[in-house]
């Protein structure tokens, strides 16, 4: 499946939750791709660590590639690196995107990620692949819903929060009703959860009062979050036992679940519930 982690309000936890993911995905067993597409290159970091100075290609180098002749699929190959945790691997991110981004737009370039996403998973057989945004719906995370099958939406449990879930449902509507009808948002993954605190308990109640979908489990504030960011380990490779990360590693499972649900064949109504048949 591909999902892309959007909310354009910022320090939500996107970069958090797709890398954390993402790692918690490949230490289930399967083969996860995590698509950078935040300047800032937050999740580049977090996943390559000391290995990012020495990164040659970067998904610029994609986005440049679809302005020229060059065959843009294979330079989406060329900068997808392996990181140092079995099955977990990232195309980075650079600083550049920002000036490319007028270029791109006014190229009408905003499919060509979803084409060369589809034929690396084809040729190198992710199971998952995740997109990590920019804190704003610009050209790269647009090109990520338009790649994507569904979208998580973190959520921070802050008043503000709830707005911005808003407009990116109208957003995910949006795209799904004039290029992507399968796209929808597969849930709300509560982040910087505080058991004790009332308010995220009042403000989440809300959402799902709402008929939003909200996902289980909510993932607990906790300092270890930023430890792991300092240190360049996911949770799931740096404290496998803390609480925080076994959150990440059921919502990992509950998903990769829902993959097989979606792809397991359905026995044909007509044919589960046969009657004897008048002819025999
Ligand atoms: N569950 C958590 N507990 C504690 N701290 C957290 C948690 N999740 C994220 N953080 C911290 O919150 C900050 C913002 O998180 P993160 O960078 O993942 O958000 P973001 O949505 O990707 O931000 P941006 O919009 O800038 O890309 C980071 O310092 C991170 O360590
Ligand atoms: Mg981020």
């Amino acid at each position: 499946m591909k999902r892309a982690v959007f909310n354009q309000k910022g320090g939500v936890g996107k970069t958090s939750i797709t890398c954390n993911l993402a790692a918690a995905m490949a230490k289930l067993g399967k083969k996860v791709l995590v698509v950078d597409l935040d300047s800032q290159a937050n999740s580049s970091k977090y996943l390559l660590g000391d290995r990012m100075e020495r990164v040659e290609s970067t998904i610029v180098d994609f986005f440049n590639s679809t302005l020229s002749f060059r065959l843009f699929q294979d330079s989406l190959m060329d900068c997808i690196y392996e990181t140092e945790y079995p099955g977990l691997f990232v195309i980075p991110a650079h600083d550049s995107l920002k000036e490319l981004q007028p270029k791109l737009e006014g190229r009408y370039k905003i499919f060509k990620l979803g084409e060369a996403i589809d034929v690396a998973r084809e040729k190198l057989g992710f199971d998952e692949v995740l997109f990590d945004t920019p804190p704003a719906l610009n050209f790269y995370s647009m090109s990520s819903l338009l790649a994507a099958d569904r979208v998580l939406i973190p959520f921070d449990c802050d008043a503000f929060s709830e707005d911005a879930v808003d407009q990116v449902m109208i957003a995910v509507d949006e795209v799904s009703q004039d290029h992507r009808p399968d796209l929808h948002v597969e849930g709300i993954v509560i982040n910087h959860y505080q058991s004790q605190a009332k308010l995220p308990r009042t403000t989440i109640e809300r959402l799902i009062n709402k008929g939003l979908p909200v996902l289980e489990p909510y993932l607990t504030s906790s300092v270890i979050m930023r430890e792991s960011h300092s240190e360049g380990t996911p949770l799931p490779f740096y404290k496998p036992g803390h609480k925080l990360t076994q959150e990440f590693m059921t919502l990992a499972e509950k998903l990769i679940n829902a993959d097989h649900k979606q792809k397991a064949p359905t026995l044909p109504a007509a044919k589960a519930k046969r009657e004897p048949s008048a002819e025999i």
